[in-house]
């Protein structure tokens, strides 16, 4: 664990190094910050050309579905980290007329995958072979993903959406600053995995034009030829060839057996909202719900924002929701989730029972709660609304940045990392400090447990927010906190997304801090009370991106200023 944590922070901060130019401006409200404020259609993205290429679609008359597939491709090319082909994500939505729904294009362990493969012959995890290198990828599922979104709700044909991102394949984009520093801090793993230059191993500075013609290529074939160009014709063939070439074993069939799949999402309420988010195999939905039901009965509002009441009664209830989580959840395809079982009041009030104001609850007399009957067995998100009505929060990701850095040259594209998602050796933690066991373990076609929680919530029976973050375990805890900041605390959109945050997960029995934004003084109380404070291993949680819809009906952005973030609208 001890190695996890300062790997996982040096990723943290790389992946949200700090900027501060938004697209902001202050509403007439009297101190509220305002993010970008639109009448009819917004994206808010980690790029600015993503979210305009989103936006524009909608400009043309594409509706929200349209626009995501044209901001989850142009990601891939000017988010390399996260936005990707080879990866896969997860979206949640709601129609104009109300209908809800979800979208798994999470990837899949491989056929030849195996529950010891990361485990030498004495039982021993080899941690960094589910981390780096070929074997640590799992079946992308992201080009599945936008063509199963694109069957169901598209209006544009394919080839339109897939036209400007072509292009700025194959024109450039400037680099940020962080960006630039990004990529010249990763240039000598990328050396040391691929054993080739390429054009992700130069020296870059910002304002620097980064052009991938071999990804324009890959994205022209399957704007002509479709998702099965990906999954059964030529990128088939050269995906597989290389990977075949580096010693992994993802194979033909495995993409040709690869679908996206359409899941219930989680609903649940808090209060007078109705919240919607990602089902297994992720498990932000059903966290989510422990966490905010538990919290639900208690006032909050009067102990106010980030003071030690609140933090404690989220801590509390999120180190009960993280225990169950290792336990309980995994791949519905594989297991039996005990859903309403762990959704039922009752069942949270009991996990309860033992907390007190007084002194904090220790993680290692905490296990997952007992329910009857039950047989156990670098990320990106962006949210779109439309003119229509139409709302999705989408959640993609290679896990670590730039996944398993592999990259093929002659595709234009990284491969992920998210084998490390699942559970390797019970007990172990993976990259983000997550502790599994047997219903996370790994088989062979089964999809590894995600923390991934694209949400959108409703009130009073309209549209009210959509909103997501990468930030692998700090997903679920960094999304509702966000909610309750506009909710309970009476914040913006943007101001939502900018306060501090901070993050519980059961084990380590440690509660992490924004480095910057927290009172001394709320934390020393909280330490007087046996918490363990961490405010140095996390500089920043998460990179929220939302939009919240105004009692205007107009849209405001919450576009994190922790990193490059940019909402674009008309
Ligand atoms: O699915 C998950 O939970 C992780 N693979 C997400 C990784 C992530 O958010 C990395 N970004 N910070």
């Amino acid at each position: 664990m001890k190695k996890t944590f300062p790997f996982l922070s040096i990723f943290l901060i790389l992946l949200f190094c700090q900027c501060d130019t938004k697209r902001t401006n202050v509403s007439n409200k009297t101190t509220a910050l305002m993010g970008l404020v639109t009448q009819n259609a917004m994206v808010v993205s980690a790029r600015e050309e993503a979210s305009k290429i989103g936006s524009d679609i909608m400009q043309q008359g594409g509706n929200a579905f349209d626009a995501m597939v044209a901001t989850e491709m142009a990601l891939a090319v000017c988010y390399p980290n996260a936005g990707n082909l080879g990866g896969g994500g997860f979206m949640v939505y709601r129609t104009h007329d109300g209908l809800t729904g979800a979208l798994d294009y999470r990837e899949k362990a491989p056929l030849k995958a195996y529950k010891q493969m990361y485990l030498d012959k004495a039982d021993t995890y080899l941690t960094e072979m589910s981390k780096t290198g070929v074997l640590a990828v799992g079946v992308p599922g992201t080009i599945a993903g936008i063509f199963k979104a694109h069957e169901k709700f598209g209006t544009l044909p394919i080839q339109t959406i897939l036209a400007p991102v072509i292009l700025l394949a194959k024109n450039g984009f400037k680099l940020t600053d962080n960006q630039a520093k990004q990529f010249n801090t990763y240039r000598p793993i990328f050396k040391e995995v691929n054993q080739e230059n390429s054009i992700y191993t130069k020296q870059f500075t910002a304002g620097d034009l980064f052009k991938n013609e071999a990804l324009a290529r890959t994205l022209q074939k399957i704007s002509d030829k479709g998702r099965d160009a990906f999954y059964k014709g030529a990128i088939a063939q050269t995906l597989v060839a290389f990977i075949k070439n580096k010693g992994g074993i993802i194979s033909l069939k495995d993409l040709a057996l690869y679908k996206a799949k359409w899941r219930n999402p989680v609903v649940f309420d808090y209060k007078d909202m109705r919240i919607i988010s990602m089902s297994p195999p992720s498990s932000g939905g059903i966290c989510m719900a422990q966490i905010l039901k538990t919290t639900a009965n208690f006032p909050i509002a009067d102990y106010g924002h980030n003071n030690t009441k609140t933090i404690q009664v989220l801590t509390e209830a999120s180190r009960r929701a993280y225990a169950d989580r290792s336990h309980y959840l995994g791949d519905p395809d594989f297991i039996n989730i005990p859903v309403d079982s762990l959704l039922n009041d009752a069942y949270l009030t009991k996990r309860m029972e033992n907390f007190s104001f007084d002194l904090a609850t220790v993680s290692k007399d905490i296990k997952h709660g007992t329910i009857p009957g039950y047989e156990s067995l670098e990320t990106t998100h962006y949210s779109i609304v439309d003119s229509f009505g139409n709302a999705i929060a989408v959640t993609t990701t290679l896990n670590a940045s730039f996944g398993s850095k592999v990259y093929s040259k002659e595709l234009g594209f990284f491969l992920n990392n998210e084998m490390d998602d699942f559970s390797a050796k019970p007990g172990t933690p993976n990259l983000f400090g997550l502790i599994g066991g047997d219903a996370n373990a790994i088989a062979p076609q089964k999809r590894m447990l995600s923390s991934m929680t694209p949400t959108l919530v409703e009130k009073d029976g309209a549209l009210w927010m959509t909103l997501g973050t990468p930030g692998g375990s700090t997903i679920i805890t960094s999304v509702l906190q966000t909610i309750l900041n506009v909710y309970e605390f009476d914040m913006s959109m943007q101001e939502a997304v900018n306060a501090p945050r901070f993050h519980h997960q059961w084990l380590p029995d440690v509660v992490k801090f924004e480095t910057h934004g927290f009172n001394t003084q709320i934390l020393k109380e909280l330490e007087q009370k046996g918490y363990t404070v961490d405010q140095e291993s996390t500089a920043l949680i998460g990179k929220v991106d939302g939009i919240r819809v105004l009692p205007s009906g107009a849209l405001e952005a919450g576009a994190d200023k922790r990193g490059d973030d940019t909402a674009v609208g008309f």
